[in-house]
């Protein structure tokens, strides 16, 4: 019997090295795919994931107030676009792990840790393509400051398996399902075939994650007699801090479960809340 699913989950968060973080995540994906194909159980089990997960020394994390203005369309700008994507990713393999290893106290189908072991898997590639794509443009994954908040969403919903289904995909993955074709275009201008080549593949694969947190959310809505709509509107009104901005990517995000009733009557009133 070797570790249960939550241990390798823990053993993903408490990696500091983001090569070696997502070389790990790869290898216990690979290992819950083949068993799951082989009709293999491997145990959910329990283990404590820390509040935190480990980080390399570089990048510095910064307030995103203290961090330096670059203009886009310059490549230091472009360089530093893509070290924030490659900030984005990793932070992404770690909350996909700790959802599966802080909620695992839930009974769940097994269809939900399928789809988040894709998921960390997935991102796990995403932040090495990026990380490629910055050592093409002769930078590197460390070289620039970071924001310092990106784990701030899973801190405040580290009770909360709703909030965390909200906020997570539901509002900070659909983010980027909004932005994604603006860097698109920005790279495509640059002729940056190597960066627009893994954005694309980003864009493609995130639908999935957005649409794995309309799903699971939907579905604890409806086993515990729920409404979700109400319920979405009311946890990111607690738990998520910043803006929900237009345009949103009403295509993509219909793709992924996502209806306008969800986000736009959030969007309508932030302009109320931040007064
Ligand atoms: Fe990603
Ligand atoms: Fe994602």
């Amino acid at each position: 019997m070797g570790p249960s699913l939550s241990e390798m989950a823990v053993e993903v968060l408490t990696c500091a090295d983001g090569r070696e973080k997502t070389a790990l995540s790869h290898a216990h994906a690979a290992r819950w795919f083949a068993a799951r194909a082989a009709g293999e159980e491997i145990a959910i089990g329990r283990a404590a994931p820390p509040l935190r997960p480990a980080r390399p020394a570089l990048p510095e994390l910064k307030d995103p107030r203290e961090m330096p203005k670059r203009r886009p369309g310059s490549p230091h700008g472009r360089i530093a676009l893509l070290h924030a994507v490659a900030h984005i990713e990793l932070n992404a393999v770690d909350l996909h792990w700790d959802i599966i290893a802080r909620f695992a106290h839930v009974p769940m189908p097994m269809g939900f840790y399928d789809d988040w072991v894709k998921a960390a898997d997935e991102e796990s590639k995403h932040f090495n393509l990026v990380c490629d794509c910055l050592e093409s443009l002769g930078s590197f994954y460390g070289a620039l400051p970071a924001h310092a908040g990106m784990w701030r969403a899973a801190e405040d919903t580290v009770e909360d398996f709703f909030g965390r289904l909200a906020v997570v995909p539901m509002v900070l993955e659909a983010r980027g399902l909004d932005v994604t074709p603006g860097m698109i275009e920005v790279f495509r201008k640059a002729g940056e075939a190597q960066v627009i080549a893994a954005l694309e593949t980003i864009y493609a694969e995130e639908v999935g994650h957005v649409a794995y947190g309309s799903k699971w959310f939907h579905f604890l809505c409806g086993r515990e007699g729920q409404d979700p709509k109400p319920l979405f509107h009311e946890l990111v009104r607690r738990y998520f801090h910043g803006k929900l901005k237009p345009p949103f990517n009403e295509e993509k995000r219909a793709d992924a479960g996502l209806p306008p009733d969800f986000y736009w009557p959030l969007a309508e009133e932030t302009p109320e809340r931040a007064r």
